[in-house]
């Protein structure tokens, strides 16, 4: 294992873009291959079993690629697959609930947290399993939103229409006197001035995806796998399902990188 191997990233799409954003900025001398499963995302949906099977899919191909540490930026698959692939393959594998559920109780100062994510991570009580383990008075009110990752995906996160989307479905969380929301999904920090406008001021949002990073960053020290290299020309490469032109102009306006290299790639056969 050479230090200079690059770090993994997988999500079912861009979302996990917001975790590398994170990366590069606390971490910019790794080197970072990244995969986005844009032509079968959302998994938000679809069953446990098949969420599993997918990531193992990008798991695979990232392993063969030479990684040195995967990081599963995806809650949705976090949530069901992150134990099985950790016990089953031979580098250190991370994933975002425990962090962003362990920055949550740090910042809520009355315990009332809210959790919003897809159906599958709803569902799966992940959050509120990780929450109630180590501070078991908190109280935990969950939400599913699964039309906020389509708007993500189809680069429409700045538009009227998300504006909408996002009022209407948070809703259900007005007058539960929350002072802490995990967005627990990682397409969600692109929706994040939204959210945070109809949650109002008071409201402290954790970035489940971003607080992953300090968790990197000390697996990191911890293994004894930083990337000392500073004269190594720094690979930061994409791939994709889905069609690169969209992946590209969402990767560009959220990373602020010009020229990004993306291939599309299949996983399926
Ligand atoms: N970004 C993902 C998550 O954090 C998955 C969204 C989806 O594909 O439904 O859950």
């Amino acid at each position: 294992m050479s230090n200079k191997q690059p770090i993994g990233f997988i999500d079912s799409g861009v979302g996990g873009l917001t975790v590398v954003k994170e990366a590069l900025r606390q971490l910019p001398n790794e080197n970072i291959l990244y995969l986005g499963d844009t032509a079968r995302c959302p998994y938000g949906p679809r069953p446990a079993e098949q969420v599993i099977e997918f990531t193992w899919q990008m798991t695979r191909f990232l392993i063969d690629q030479g990684i040195k540490l995967l990081v599963i930026a995806c809650n949705t698959a976090t949530a069901v697959a992150l134990e099985e692939i950790k016990a089953q393959v031979d580098i250190p594998v991370i994933g975002v609930i425990q962090p962003g559920a362990r920055a949550a109780l740090k910042a809520s100062q009355t315990g009332k947290v809210g959790v919003i994510g897809t159906l599958g991570t709803v569902k799966s009580m992940s959050y509120e399993k990780e929450l109630k383990e180590k501070s078991p008075t908190v109280s935990v009110t969950s939400l599913a939103c699964p039309k906020f990752v389509p708007i993500v995906e189809s680069n429409q996160f700045l538009s009227p229409v998300a504006k909408k989307v996002v009022a209407e479905t948070l809703v259900p969380l007005h007058n539960k006197y929350l002072d802490t929301l995990i967005l627990g999904c990682t397409h969600y920090p692109l929706l994040r001035p939204i959210i945070q406008n109809v949650m109002g001021k008071k409201v402290t949002m954790i970035d489940s995806g971003a607080e992953t990073v300090n968790d990197l960053s000390t697996l990191l020290d911890y293994f004894d796998l930083n990337n000392y290299d500073l004269n190594d020309n720094k690979i930061c490469k994409f791939y994709t399902t889905g069609s690169p032109k969209m992946f590209q102009e969402i990767a560009d306006e959220w990373l602020d990188i010009r020229d990004l290299i993306v291939e599309h790639i299949s996983l399926d056969d």
